[in-house]
């Protein structure tokens, strides 16, 4: 099972109107909004030890501008910080990983301008030496060497999971999540507690990995989906894109397009927890002091060049929206429906995320996390 995942997930490649690259603003976001603690917390790290060399990985990096954005951010944290200090910056080893289907070459096209543009900075006297390496496997498995790693950042990854839980097919043969493709308030307890298993298994395995990976000391990052119908600081229910995606082909089963059998074997490997599921996992796993953990809000259209009026109606800005999210599902929708009706899917999905943002009902949560190795 978790060799299939891996061999369909993967973000649009390449940077066409479709490509991640493209239509990453949204992500581009959560980036800027944990980039005070990110570099905050690379300046407190190095000037705890003054480390030659700093090994900063990047989890889930995809590709596109992100992919070089959390590198960028933590060059400028070490170059304002050594300026300050007049010493020598260290070198910075990054290391961006994702899955091996992930568009590594697109990433690797890039890097003579990255190095161009390092190389252009200001204070040549000043220039910090960075090397990037990509590292292809998931980041549910052993990756680095013991011991290794200083810095570990993951931004809008970790609410993928290793798998489609298991028990959402009944003994019996029965698909138990019936209409939907992820928990909903519709969906019987079994189904919520199934994804929270997942979530538990797979968090906890990517903890005690980097744990290994990590020195003593070492600091992480962490930002991720969250559980929106669980954060009281909102009154009203607020569904989450997959529960739209869930509902648009349930429409599309009543109207014969889809079959039902389809709908109902499919499920999301993804899983948005709470704040208090992230922290039950983190102290239980036990190999971290948790220095922050809190969450954050982002309108759906964050980042969206096209300013709250400027677009003609709210279809239209439902559907850029919709868009966004279309290079990051793709892969999986298309191996289990097929290509022919995504199109459809993603215009009927476009519609229930205009309705929404009308309704003020546009936002995401996002849980970040801030780790040091114990
Ligand atoms: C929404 S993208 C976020 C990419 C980037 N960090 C950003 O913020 O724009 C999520 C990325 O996580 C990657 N991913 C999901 N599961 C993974 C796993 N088990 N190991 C490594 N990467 C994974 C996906 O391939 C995808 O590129």
């Amino acid at each position: 099972m978790l060799m299939e995942l891996e061999q369909v997930l993967h973000m649009n490649g390449g940077d066409g109107d479709n490509s991640y690259a493209k239509n990453s603003s949204q992500q581009k976001e959560a980036i800027l909004k944990a980039k005070p603690l990110l570099q905050q917390t690379m300046r407190e790290f190095y000037c705890n030890s003054f480390p030659d060399c700093i090994r900063f990985a990047d989890m889930g990096c995809s590709s596109g501008p992100n992919a070089f954005l959390p590198t960028w951010e933590t060059i400028e944290a070490l170059h304002k910080t050594c300026h300050s200090l007049n010493c020598k910056p260290p070198l910075l080893h990054v290391f961006l990983n994702d899955l091996p289907g992930n568009d590594f070459n697109t990433i690797f096209k890039a890097l003579p301008g990255f190095y161009d543009r390092l190389k252009k900075g200001d204070d040549q006297n000043d220039l910090l030496s960075c090397f990037i390496a990509a590292v292809p496997g998931s980041f549910y498995g052993r990756l680095f060497p013991p011991h290794f790693l200083h810095f570990v950042f993951s931004s809008y990854s970790l609410h993928w999971l290793s798998q489609v839980p298991e028990g959402l097919i009944s003994e019996k043969g029965v698909p138990v999540n019936r209409g939907n493709i992820y928990p909903t308030i519709t969906s019987p307890p079994s189904v919520h507690k199934a994804y929270l298993d997942q979530f538990e298994k797979d968090f906890t395995k990517f903890l005690t990995l980097r744990s290994e990976e990590l020195i003593t000391g070492g600091r992480m990052i962490l930002t991720l989906r969250g559980n929106q119908s669980k954060d009281e600081s909102f009154n009203n229910y607020r569904p989450i894109f997959l529960e739209l995606i869930g509902s648009a082909l349930h429409e599309m089963v009543l109207e014969g397009v889809v079959e039902e059998s389809k709908l109902d074997t499919f499920n999301m490997p993804m899983y948005a927890p709470s704040l208090e599921e992230v922290r039950n996992v983190i102290q239980r796993e036990g190999s971290y002091n948790i220095n922050l953990l809190e969450t954050f809000q982002l309108s759906w259209d964050a980042g969206s060049s096209n300013g709250e009026n400027s677009l003609e109606g709210k279809y239209a800005r439902g559907k850029q929206v919709a868009m966004k999210l279309r290079p990051v599902v793709e892969s999986i929708l298309v191996s289990h429906f097929g290509n022919a009706i995504l199109d459809d899917l993603f215009q009927r999905f476009s519609i229930r995320v205009a309705d929404c943002i009308e309704k003020g009902l546009g936002v995401h949560t996002n849980v970040i996390i801030s780790l040091t190795k114990k």
